[in-house]
Formats: structure tokens, C-alpha cells, sequence
């Protein structure tokens, strides 16, 4: 087995082609594991900033994925710094860990954004209408109600293109962890120390 990068082996095919099919699989299956990957940003001091968001479409070919959000949020303004964004899937029943690292870029045309608000399930809607951004402070005692602006929140909602410059996948086993590194870009891989 050979530690520089190259050729796609046979077993590292394998790997790869799994990850796929459960990314592919979590966009609409519900109760998947892969639906609920967790995105980490560099905060604006430099420290990390880690949040679940819901996966919601995949691209088997650039290994894209394509998330939702509140343009108002704060990871929208640490996206758009540029700096290397993490997004991180595990899957316990398939024994799966799969760690993306790349940039986001954000939808800009308006009639893309309206497309796709339009297909949203109507209980998705009212979260893009809070008249504060998500995290500002709230004056009420419980944490609630969350007062809702005038608009039915269009202009908050977000989509974001994440493009993963490398995705590193870990396959647990009982007859030992295995570990790949894959570059969509160039599509050479490497096998790793898990
Ligand atoms: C199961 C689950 C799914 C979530 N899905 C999303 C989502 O799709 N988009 C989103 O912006 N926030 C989602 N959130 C909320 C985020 O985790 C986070 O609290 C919120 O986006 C504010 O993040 P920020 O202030 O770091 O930008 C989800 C939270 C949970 C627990």
C-alpha cells in the first residue's frame, strides 16, 4: 500500500464510493446520520466556531454540498472571510467519520435563492423570520417568543456552496481502522496513519 498520493487503489475506491452513497442517501432521507454534519468557521479572534447545520444537497461529482442558513448569521460573515471551513459527518452504524476542508461560497442570484425558497416545507419558512439576527440578545425572561419582522424571510435566507479541497475519510473496524485522504480537485488520494 503505497503513502504518496496517487492513483485511486481498489479499497480506497471502495471507501470513497460509500461516502458517497451515504451523502447522497442523507439529502432526503431524514434519519440519517449524514444529515447532521457539524460545520466549523474561524470566528473573528481566530478560535474555532462549530455548529450542526442540515445537509441539504450533495454532488457525488465535485463532493459540493449545499446548505442552508440565515444570511444574518454569523458563519455567513466567516464564510465570506475566506478562511478554511471544516464540515464534518459521522455515521455510527457504518462506522464512518467523513472530514471535509474547504471554502463556502454563497448563492448570489436572486432568482436561484427564490427557487429554492419556494420548494422549502412552509414549517422551514418562520426561521428566517426573526426581526433580530440569529444570536442577538433577547430581552425576555424564558427565551421566548422570538418576535417575527414583517417579511416572510426571503431576504434572510441563505444558501451556501461548500467546496472541499480535501475529504479525509475514516472507516472503523474491529479488524482495523483504515484512513484516506482524497483530493476532489486533482482526484489523487492517499492512505493515512488513522
Ligand atoms: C439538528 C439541527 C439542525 C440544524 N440545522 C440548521 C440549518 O440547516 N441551518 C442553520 O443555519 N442552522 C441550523 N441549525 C442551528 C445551528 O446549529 C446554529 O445554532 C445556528 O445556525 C446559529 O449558528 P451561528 O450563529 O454559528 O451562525 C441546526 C441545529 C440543529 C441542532
Amino acid at each position: 500500500m503505497s503513502s504518496a498520493p496517487g492513483q485511486i487503489p481498489p479499497a480506497a475506491d471502495a471507501l470513497l464510493a460509500k461516502a458517497q452513497a451515504l451523502l447522497s442517501n442523507a439529502v432526503s432521507e431524514r434519519d440519517a446520520a449524514f444529515r447532521y454534519p457539524v460545520l466549523a468557521t474561524a470566528d473573528d479572534e481566530g478560535g474555532a466556531n462549530a455548529r450542526i447545520l442540515i445537509l441539504r444537497d450533495f454532488d457525488a461529482e465535485s463532493w459540493r454540498v449545499t446548505l442552508h442558513t440565515d444570511r444574518r448569521s454569523a458563519k455567513m460573515s466567516e464564510i465570506a472571510a475566506g478562511n478554511t471551513a471544516s464540515l464534518v459527518f459521522y455515521d455510527h452504524i457504518a462506522a464512518l467519520q467523513v472530514r471535509m476542508k474547504g471554502t463556502g461560497e454563497t448563492e448570489k442570484e436572486k432568482s436561484a435563492l427564490r427557487n429554492v425558497w419556494e420548494n422549502l416545507p412552509d414549517g422551514t419558512k418562520p426561521n428566517y423570520r426573526s426581526a433580530k439576527p440569529p444570536g442577538a440578545l433577547l430581552e425576555s425572561a424564558d427565551g421566548n417568543p422570538v418576535s417575527l419582522g414583517q417579511t416572510d424571510g426571503f431576504e434572510n435566507f441563505a444558501i451556501i456552496r461548500f467546496i472541499p479541497e480535501s475529504v479525509d475519510i475514516l472507516q472503523l473496524s474491529p479488524q482495523g481502522n483504515s484512513r484516506y485522504r482524497f483530493s476532489p480537485r486533482t482526484r489523487l488520494g492517499t492512505w493515512l496513519i488513522p
